[in-house]
C-alpha cells in the first residue's frame, strides 16, 4: 500500500496508538480524520497535530455512524482507508456479579459490533475509490486470553477471526484487509493495570508500534504483529498450554482483592 496521498479515517485518534498513526499518516503527507466520543480529546488532539479532521462519533451507536458516513460523503469522497481503532479494555471479575448487563458486554459493543458496523457502513465507498483498504486492530491478546480481561481478549479473538473472514470475502475486489495485532503498548489502556499485572511484559513505545505498523502496510503485509504480539502467536500456537499457564498468573491477585 502506498503510505502518501490517501484520505484516511481512524476511529478513536483522539489518544494513544489512534493519534500516533494520525501523526505519522500526517507527516507522511496523507489527508486524515479522527473520530472519539469526547470533543475535548478530539479538540486537544487536534491542537497537536495541526491539519486534521476532527468529528465525533460512537462506533457502538448505529445512528453516529451514519451521521459520520454522512457527513464524510460529502467532505471526503474520495477516502479510501478505514482504521478501525478505536477500543477499550476493563479488567472483569467474572465471580462477581455487580456488573450491569451492559457494563458486563460494553467491550463487546465498541471493539466488535463497532468494527464490525463501520466496514458494513463504509466498504461501499471504499469500494468506489483506487487503492483502498480496511484495517482491523485486533491485539496479540487475540491469540492467547489474559483471564483478568476476559471480555476484552475475547472481542480481541472475534476481530481476528472477522478479519480472516473479511479478506477471504474480499479477494475478488480490490480492497486490501489488514490486522494489525498491537503487543502490550505504552497508552492510557495500560495505565490501570499495576506493576504485578505487567510483570515479564515489557511494553512498546506507541511511535515504535505505529512506526512497524506503517512499514507492515507499506510492504502489503497482511496481518501485522509487532513486537511481542508475533511470539505470542508462536506460543499460542506451538505451546498452547504453557502461555496460558502464564497469562492466568495475575487472576490470584484478583481473587486476592
Ligand atoms: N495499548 C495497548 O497495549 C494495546 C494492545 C493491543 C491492542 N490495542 C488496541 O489498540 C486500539 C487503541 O487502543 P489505545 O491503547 O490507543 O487506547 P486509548 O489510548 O485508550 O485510545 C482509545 C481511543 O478510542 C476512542 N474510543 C473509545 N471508545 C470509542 C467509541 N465507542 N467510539 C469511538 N471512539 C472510541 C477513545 O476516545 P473517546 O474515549 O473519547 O471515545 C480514544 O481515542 C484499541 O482497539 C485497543 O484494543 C491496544
Amino acid at each position: 500500500m502506498n503510505l502518501n496521498g490517501n484520505n484516511i479515517l481512524i476511529t478513536g485518534g483522539s489518544s494513544g496508538i489512534g493519534f500516533e498513526m494520525a501523526k505519522q499518516f500526517i507527516a507522511a503527507k496523507n489527508k486524515v480524520i479522527i473520530t472519539g466520543r469526547n470533543m475535548d480529546r478530539l479538540e486537544n488532539a487536534k491542537q497537536k497535530l495541526g491539519d486534521v479532521t476532527i468529528i465525533q462519533s460512537d462506533v457502538s451507536n448505529p445512528d453516529s455512524i451514519k451521521e459520520l458516513y454522512e457527513q464524510v460523503l460529502k467532505e471526503f469522497p474520495d477516502l479510501n482507508v478505514l482504521i478501525n481503532n478505536a477500543g477499550v479494555m476493563s479488567t472483569i471479575n467474572l465471580q462477581d456479579h455487580n456488573l450491569s448487563a451492559n457494563e458486563l458486554t460494553k467491550e463487546i459493543d465498541i471493539n466488535v459490533k463497532g468494527t464490525i458496523w463501520m466496514n458494513d457502513a463504509f466498504l461501499p465507498l471504499l469500494k468506489k475509490n483506487k487503492n483502498a483498504a480496511t484495517v482491523m486492530v485486533s491485539s496479540g491478546l487475540a491469540f492467547v486470553p489474559l483471564p483478568i480481561s476476559p471480555v476484552y481478549c475475547a472481542t480481541k479473538a472475534a476481530a481476528h477471526s472477522y478479519t480472516l473472514s473479511l479478506r477471504a470475502q474480499l479477494k475478488n475486489s480490490d480492497v486490501k484487509v489488514f490486522e494489525l495485532a498491537p503487543p502490550a503498548t505504552e497508552t492510557e489502556m495500560l495505565a490501570d493495570f499495576n506493576e504485578e499485572d505487567m510483570k515479564g511484559i515489557s511494553a512498546m513505545s506507541v511511535q515504535a508500534m505505529v512506526a512497524d505498523f506503517l512499514k507492515g502496510l507499506s510492504k502489503d503485509k497482511y496481518e501485522i504483529c509487532p513486537g511481542q504480539s508475533s511470539q505470542m502467536k508462536f506460543m499460542s500456537r506451538y505451546f498452547p498450554s504453557f502461555i496460558l499457564k502464564q497469562m492466568s498468573k495475575t487472576v490470584d491477585r484478583m481473587h486476592a482483592n
